[in-house]
């Protein structure tokens, strides 16, 4: 197991740190390697996915990445900011299945903003593509135009890359409860009639699996109204980036939720939900949940090893039912504790 580290900006090198801990203390064959992307690597390399990183990243069998970004690079060129690191390493290695599961723990039920009814049971997947769409297509740009700036981005899919970001929906679905919701804006968007059309086709391949279509502004709406009908969620890449920060709140803490990117392979690139919380970066507070949790991702899909992934989330469960609490998920009556002491506690709960 060759597994490339990136910790990234901010609260990154917190998490990631109990995260490894975490994989360490599995006692597997595996090779661990470090390197810089993001803020990080602007600074050391003037250059936010630097070469160093892009070999350690594709000779490895899976990353492991924080968060990347802050304040400091804010007003920094497109090309010298920290979100770059992340785009360019998705795309070069065309990591295009990104999976972000929306579940909530039952000890969390009053964390989240939604009555407990609503959401407690909750348990969705949000298949995003993530290497197409509007975040990459071109024309695009701000020009000017008859005496005045526009600025240009184009929303645009090939219907490959629909077909093969649905079957990783469908396969998934089956493992599930067997349902495919597919989020487009087809009155609209010709790019997402062609999405609609396409999944369609996918479908009739998978008869076993339900599959529904919902367009984007009534998902929003639904998944605050009744989250609990969506079992899988496919979306393009900006759809799905919204409704999956939408679909993380719904769990109260977006500190809890892992997620993957895959590749054809199921070479993977795994990192929290969550940003780099720059707020809070350095304090050993920040909750490395997410991230210990995205190293139980990794185990499950690219190294097929089912039964340590369950390992890990089952310790995770273990220290919530304990009562630990970091303080973006705190309330009366629990303990609140700091990112390493929370390390420690899923590392007991391992063993
Ligand atoms: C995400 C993030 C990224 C995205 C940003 C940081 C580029 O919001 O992973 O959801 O938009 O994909
Ligand atoms: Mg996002």
């Amino acid at each position: 197991m060759k597994i490339c580290i990136l910790p990234g900006d901010g609260i990154g090198p917190e998490i990631v740190r109990e995260a490894v801990r975490v994989l360490k203390a599995l006692d597997l064959p595996m090779e661990l390697e470090e390197g810089l992307i993001g803020g990080c690597a602007i600074d050391a390399y003037r250059d936010p996915f630097p070469e160093a990183t892009r070999k350690l990243a594709q000779e490895a069998d899976a990353i492991l990445l924080g968060a990347v970004g802050g304040p400091q690079w804010d007003g920094n060129p497109r090309e010298l900011r920290p979100e770059r690191g992340l785009l360019a390493i998705r795309k070069e290695l065309e990591l295009f299945a990104n999976l972000r599961p929306a579940v909530l723990y039952p000890e969390l039920a009053n964390a989240s903003t939604l009555k407990p009814e609503v959401v407690s049971g909750l348990d969705l997947l949000i298949v995003r593509e993530l290497t197409g769409d509007i975040y990459f297509g071109t024309p695009r740009g701000i020009e000017r135009k008859g005496g005045e700036r526009v600025g240009i981005n184009t929303m645009i899919y090939r219907e490959s890359e629909i077909r093969r970001i649905a079957r990783v929906a469908f396969e998934a679905a089956r493992k599930r409860r067997k349902k495919v919701c597919s989020i487009d804006k087809m009155n609209v968007l010709e790019t997402t009639q062609l999405w609609r059309d396409v999944v369609s086709e996918v479908g009739r391949e998978y008869p076993d699996v339900e599959l529904s279509h919902m367009l984007v502004d009534n998902a929003a709406m639904q998944l605050v109204r009744n989250p609990k009908q969506f079992d899988v969620m496919l979306t393009g890449n900006m759809f799905g980036d919204i409704l999956s920060d939408e679909a993380a709140m719904l769990t109260g803490s977006i500190g809890m939720l892992p997620s993957a990117s895959l590749d054809e392979k199921g070479k993977g690139l795994y990192e929290p939900c969550h940003g780099s919380a720059p707020d809070i970066a350095g304090q050993g507070v920040a909750n490395p949940l997410a991230t210990i949790l995205s190293v139980a991702m990794m185990l499950r899909y690219t190294f097929a090893r089912e039964a340590e992934a369950q390992r890990i989330e089952a310790a995770v469960r273990k220290v919530l039912a304990q009562g630990l609490r970091t303080a973006d998920i705190y309330e009366n009556g629990t303990k609140k504790v700091g990112t390493q002491e929370m390390g420690d506690a899923v590392l007991a709960a391992l063993a």
